[in-house]
């Protein structure tokens, strides 16, 4: 992909599934990838590890990379502002935001402890809107950037015992939306990616082959997606070959935004 070559990426929530990927797929692109994590440090030496192979795979000289880890619990300001100073120090700038960070509950709405809601609303939305303003800031007296915040297909598709969960990423979407009309000028572009249902440690279905096959029976391309397809759509947003979009979010989700009940025809 254009433009990625020798930028300096930022991706939260760096230590597993999606991010992970993402963080790989940076890396072999021969970006700079700082990966935050809260509690995976060792996950996070994980992902170093398959981010310095994957770029070391796709030619590029070992040790010609910057990389980094970053203990921060985005939800807190104080971590993310020091989380900025030490990546931007030590990379000395930073070029595009990943944010990926997010947890998700499951309760009955009526049901839902506060406590619980709040926590995943400063994550998944809060979180990532301090990280997008930090970022916003550097971007600004640093000439541009770019921020590719990681949706789901529930910033549009209603979720029963979700509610929290599709909130924040209701809310993701019109951060990203209105981000990036403000910042349009300013050569910052501000995209999200939304995955559908995706082979990672936040759905544990993933590994319960019966569950599993009830919920691809669903989608219609009949398959879960993997981090690695979400990654490259990241990547793409990311790149030079993303330059005039902004403001979007790209469902990757084997369809799953498409009606599927309508898969097959209602006849009347
Ligand atoms: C959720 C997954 C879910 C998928 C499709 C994602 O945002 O994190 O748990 O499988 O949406 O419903």
């Amino acid at each position: 992909m254009q433009g990625l070559k020798g930028k300096n990426v930022l991706v939260t929530g760096g230590s597993s599934g999606i991010g992970q990927a993402i963080a790989v797929r940076f890396a072999q692109e021969g970006a700079n990838v700082a990966v935050n994590y809260y509690k995976g440090k060792e996950e996070a030496d994980t992902t170093l590890e398959q981010m310095r192979a994957a770029s070391t795979a796709a030619g590029i000289e070992a040790g010609t990379l910057k990389d980094m880890k970053v203990q921060a619990d985005i939800s807190k300001e104080a971590d993310v502002a020091a989380m900025f100073e030490q990546v931007i120090e030590t990379f000395g700038g930073l070029d595009i935001l990943i944010n990926n960070a997010g947890m998700q509950i499951q309760a009955p709405s009526h049901e839902i402890e506060i406590a619980k809601f709040d926590k995943m609303i400063d994550i998944n939305m809060k979180g990532a809107f301090m990280c997008s303003q930090k970022a916003i800031a550097h971007f600004l007296q640093n000439g541009g950037g770019i921020i590719v915040n990681d949706s789901s297909v529930h910033e549009l598709i209603p979720r029963p015992r979700y509610v929290g969960y599709t909130m924040s990423k209701s809310g993701m979407q019109a951060m990203t939306r209105t981000l990036a009309l403000e910042y349009a000028r300013d050569n910052i572009r501000i995209n999200s990616f939304a995955p559908g249902a995706t082979l990672t440690p936040i759905n544990p279905w993933k590994d319960d082959p019966k569950k599993k096959a009830e919920i691809e029976s669903n989608i219609p391309m009949g398959r879960s997606g993997t981090s690695q397809e979400m990654a490259a759509v990241a990547a793409f947003l990311a790149s030079d070959d993303a330059a005039y979009i902004t403001g979007q979010t790209l469902f990757v989700d084997g369809g799953l935004t498409l009606f599927p009940s309508f898969r097959t025809p209602w006849t009347g």
